[in-house]
């Protein structure tokens, strides 16, 4: 299959969905007008790329996602630039990570080439769906799912992947206000060899409960501790997380039971650019909460292309509650915040090649 395979199918106009006003955006509520899907069978590989009009999906109930959730997603985001471009953020390392997390539950690998080309191709159909508010952009979202109806236990010989695309705003309602999280003492999301270190839909199903939970007792999100132990920190599920502890920035490293975060990455790559201290390590939760107690965790924030950069000034172990130091967020976050937004908006030159144009 290559791109001149691509069929292309415009909504008419009657059929157009409603923009938002950039003040009711929120996350993941509007839809843009075309979605790009594409299907695999067991005897043809991927096939039938083709834009149409975004709708609902016809599923047999019998669809192997449905019971056994064998199913993956991406999210990247499509910035506007004042000069009327559209910038995409190191979308080849999503497309990657796609088919690092398609092959750990068994999904035929996809041509990242192909996928991104035809999402560029989305993309400039609905370019006006892009908001231009500071903060806001189209996050877009691959996903697949085993659409063979079967029951017995086994990878699917049917697939669907597909792409829609959201004009979003801040993912948490705080924006880049800070965020309160406790640390999840009783619930695991993913031991190592599990699935923590795949964007996989089953991990966001793990996680519900304790999130949940943790929201009734006023906390905006978790913060997870490893599987075995539960004293190693991990991630918080929406987004990997960091800590400025004794000036250095430190973050656990990627041992399989947590997502590998593009945002991260960069963080990590954008804070050692600028000469600070970087550490990739195991960090306990007693090394944090001693820290905190000891004035020397400065910061903390998380990071993910939803959240982009989220500071906490507010964590609760124990039920013993540690209050970040005035001011947050602090200076590290608000400086990787703005570095990072005017990248992506093409505001500041960008010196790593991270950005790429949708032309
Ligand atoms: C993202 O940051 O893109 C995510 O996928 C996190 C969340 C919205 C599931």
């Amino acid at each position: 299959m290559d791109l001149s395979d691509l069929s292309i199918t415009l909504v008419k106009d009657a059929k157009r969905r409603r923009k938002p006003h950039p003040d009711e955006m929120g996350f993941g509520v509007f839809y843009s007008d075309h979605m790009f899907l594409m299907d695999w069978h067991e005897d043809r590989g991927w096939h039938g790329a083709r834009i149409e009009p975004y709708r609902p999906l016809t599923l047999d109930p019998a669809a192997m996602v449905l019971h056994y959730a064998q199913a993956a997603f991406e999210g990247f985001k499509a910035y506007p630039t004042k000069d009327g471009r559209i910038l995409l953020f190191r979308p080849e390392l999503n497309l990657s990570r796609m088919n690092d997390s398609m092959e750990r539950i068994c999904v035929p690998r996809i041509d990242e080439q192909l996928v991104l080309s035809a999402i560029k191709e989305l993309i400039k159909i609905d370019r006006d769906w892009i908001p231009t508010d500071r903060g806001q952009s189209l996050y877009i979202r691959p996903t697949v799912i085993a659409t063979e109806p079967h029951i017995g236990v086994r990878p699917a010989k049917h697939y669907l992947f597909y792409v829609i695309m959201s004009p979003v705003g801040a993912y948490y309602k705080e924006g880049f206000s800070p965020i309160k999280i406790l640390v999840e003492e009783n619930y695991v999301r993913s031991a190592v060899g599990g699935l923590g270190g795949a964007k996989a839909g089953a991990n966001y199903a793990a996680s519900l409960l304790a999130a949940e939970e943790a929201r009734r007792r006023g906390w905006t999100q978790v913060l997870w501790l490893d599987a075995t132990e539960r004293r190693y920190v991990e991630e918080v599920g929406t987004m990997n997380i960091f800590f400025m502890i004794d000036n250095a920035l430190v973050t656990p490293g990627l041992t399989g039971s947590l997502l590998p975060g593009i945002t991260r990455r960069s963080v990590l790559e954008l804070a050692s650019h600028w000469g600070m201290k970087t550490e990739q390590r195991p960090v306990t939760i007693d090394e944090v909460t001693q820290a905190a107690e000891d004035g020397r965790l400065t910061e903390m924030f998380g990071s993910g292309t939803a959240a982009i950069i989220s500071p906490v000034n507010e964590f609760c172990y124990k039920d013993v509650p540690y209050l970040l130091p005035a001011p947050q967020p602090g200076p590290v976050a608000v400086n990787l915040f703005e570095m990072l937004l005017a990248i992506q908006n093409g505001q500041q030159e960008d010196p790593f090649g991270w950005t790429v144009e949708v032309v």
